[in-house]
Formats: C-alpha cells, structure tokens, sequence
C-alpha cells in the first residue's frame, strides 16, 4: 500500500515536471530566447551605435534589458501583451507601442537608428521582417541598425551597404554576436 502511494506520488510528481518543461518550450518559442539579453549584451547593443542623437526605434523590446540602456527618446516596440504592459509600468514616461515591427517600420519618416532584438533563427515570420527591413532602408529610414545573434550568421545579409559583426559577448546565455549594419 505505502509503496503505490509513492508511486501515485512519482507520477504526480512526473506530471508537474512534464507541465513546466513544456511551459519553458512555449515560453522559449514565443520569447526566441532562454532569458532576456545580460547587461553586458545590452550595453554591446547600445555601444554600437554611432549616432545617438538620431531617433532610436527599438524592436522587440521584451522586458526592457535593452531599453532601459537607449536614451529616454527611443520609440519601443513589442507586441506580446505581458510583456508590453511590463514595458509601460517600469517606463511610463517612455513612448511604448503594443504593435507589430512591421508597421513600425513602414511609417518610419525619417532617418533612425533601429536595435532589433527580434530573432532570426525559429522565426518563422523573420523573412517578413527582413523584408520589412529592406523596404524601409531603400527608403533612407535606417541610418543604422543592430542586432544580434546566438549564431556567427549575418541575419540581414544583402540588404545594407555596410554590415559588420561588432563583436562577440560571451556574459550572456547563450553568447551572442552583435551585428551593426549602415
Ligand atoms: C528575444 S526577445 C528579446 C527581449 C529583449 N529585448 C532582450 O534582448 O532580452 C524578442 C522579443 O521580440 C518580440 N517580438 C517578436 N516578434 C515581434 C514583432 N514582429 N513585433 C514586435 N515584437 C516582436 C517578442 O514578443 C519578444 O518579447
């Protein structure tokens, strides 16, 4: 008898472990991440930029590891509600919009330093965005843009002048390659 109760006991115990590794892998997909970018990422991101005093449009801003970095000025974007709601709470003095990149980008009016940390790698909407991206820099919309990745391959490869890997920060889970277009 004791030994089926440690028996229910295990498969009780089975279940709640099966519950959150499959609540991480939902988490995981719709983040793109294991963990929000190491301080050490967000200030690679916020170093590679030259010009700070062009507008700033920040995409994906999740719970706000870079943004708390870029100037008060910056123009965050992200569409997931919690975290959306998160943004507006630690920042409420900051311009935060609960929309897609996309449309972001297309009334982009002017020439901006875009830092996206939207992923490029599992995201099956990624060539959308690349395209988005394209668009808005043959418009002369993006004077600059940095992103990274947790592979050494150039996500927006073909669409910039200029691109270069800006570095490699190894302080964050997993290390991520910086890239900086112009
Ligand atoms: C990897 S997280 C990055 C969070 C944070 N900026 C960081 O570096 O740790 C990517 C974020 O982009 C958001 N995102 C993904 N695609 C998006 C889109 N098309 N428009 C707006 N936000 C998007 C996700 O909701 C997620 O919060």
């Amino acid at each position: 008898m004791e030994y089926l109760g440690a028996l229910s006991g295990l498969d009780r115990e089975l279940a709640r472990v099966a519950k959150r590794i499959k609540n991480f892998s939902s988490w995981t997909s719709s983040v793109g991440a294991i963990c929000e970018s190491s301080q050490w990422l967000a200030r690679r991101m916020r170093n590679a930029i030259d010009d700070t005093n062009l507008p700033i449009l920040e995409l994906g801003a999740g719970y706000g590891s870079v943004t708390k970095l870029l100037p008060e000025s910056t123009v965050s974007v992200e569409r997931e509600k919690t975290r959306f709601e998160h943004l507006k709470k630690i920042f409420p003095e900051r311009k935060i919009l609960d929309t897609c990149a996309l449309p972001a980008l297309a009334h982009l009016s002017e020439p901006t330093v875009v830092v996206s940390s939207i992923p490029s790698v599992n995201n099956s909407e990624f060539e959308y965005l690349r395209d988005g991206i394209a668009r808005a820099y043959k418009a002369g919309m993006i004077a600059e843009l940095i992103t990274y990745t947790y592979f050494p391959h150039d996500p927006l490869s073909g669409i910039f002048a200029n691109s270069e890997m800006a570095g490699l920060e190894v302080l964050n889970v997993p290390p991520a390659f910086v890239w900086k277009y112009s």
